[in-house]
């Protein structure tokens, strides 16, 4: 089966380079995700995961390479442009408006990515099953952060991507809520249709979803492949090991 559509064509990063100032956040990374695949991207804490959405999304210029979904370029092309063209992201920080209801905050999704309200019917399954159709009317900021969490991921849906660029979409979330993000996933897969790149700490959901991943580590790709094998390359063990050398020597400053 070929993709060559332009509409629902892959999500292609070509020797993407970014700095700020002097410090260089990428350096020559390039992957390509399928339509409908699921890529993993992992890397300790200041890799460049979350630049790398802000540059794939569009709120973020590159210094050098490009980006394109089915052939055309959407790097440095304004969010709302991008979003209209199926390229859909979601926060590492929730980020459902303040003030408002859960049903509110769904129908600005829609008003922003000009969908229909047959979309809600269609997100209907999710909405019950995370607990936010029992708090339709509730205020978004009063709700547990896990629920404010699943409201945002679903409102990334009600713009009905081609590709989720998902930040962390675990973070934060109890162990016991993590199985939302397991469906979340698949429901955008089979419903949608939907490309997913799966940004996350989180190992077992990585291992559970996903058949390749890729790992950043100060900016530069170090890996890539299926997540058994590449968690047991020993650079990628150590890329981690590094962070969290790092990590004890703060905590033994500060005890000092
Ligand atoms: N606007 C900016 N200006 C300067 N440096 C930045 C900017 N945004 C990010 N950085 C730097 O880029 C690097 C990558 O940050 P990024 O937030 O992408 O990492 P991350 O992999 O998402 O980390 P985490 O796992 O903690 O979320 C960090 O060194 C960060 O300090
Ligand atoms: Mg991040």
């Amino acid at each position: 089966m070929s993709f060559e559509n332009p509409s629902t064509g892959a999500l292609k990063a070509d020797h993407i380079s970014k700095a700020f100032g002097g410090l260089k956040v990428f350096n020559d990374v390039s992957f390509t995700l399928q339509p409908g695949g699921l890529l993993g991207v992992i890397g300790p804490n200041g890799a460049g995961k979350t630049t790398m959405i802000n540059i794939i999304s569009g709120r973020l210029r590159l210094s050098s390479g490009e980006v394109t979904l089915g052939g055309t370029r959407v790097d440095g092309r304004p969010v709302y442009e991008n979003t209209s063209r199926g390229l859909v992201r979601s926060f590492q920080q929730t980020a459902t408006f303040h003030g408002y209801t859960i049903e509110d905050n769904l129908l600005s999704a829609l008003r922003f990515s000009k969908s229909d309200l047959s979309i809600l019917e269609r997100l209907m399954p999710l909405l019950d099953q995370f607990g936010l159709k029992a708090n339709w009317g509730r205020n978004a900021e009063i709700l547990p952060y896990g629920l404010q969490k699943m409201l945002g991921l679903t409102m990334a849906l009600a713009a009905r991507p081609k590709m989720l660029l998902l930040d962390e979409p675990a973070a934060g979330l109890e162990k016991s809520e993590r199985d939302n993000i397991d469906t979340y996933v698949r429901f955008a897969r089979e419903e949608f249709g939907c490309g997913v790149l799966l940004v996350e700490h989180d190992m077992e959901l990585i291992k559970r979803l996903c058949p390749s991943i890729i790992v950043l580590d100060g900016g530069r790709l170090i890996a890539e492949g299926a997540p058994a094998e590449v968690l047991s390359y020993p650079h990628v063990i150590n890329a981690y090991l590094g962070g969290a050398d790092e990590n004890e020597e703060d905590a033994d400053a500060q005890h000092s």
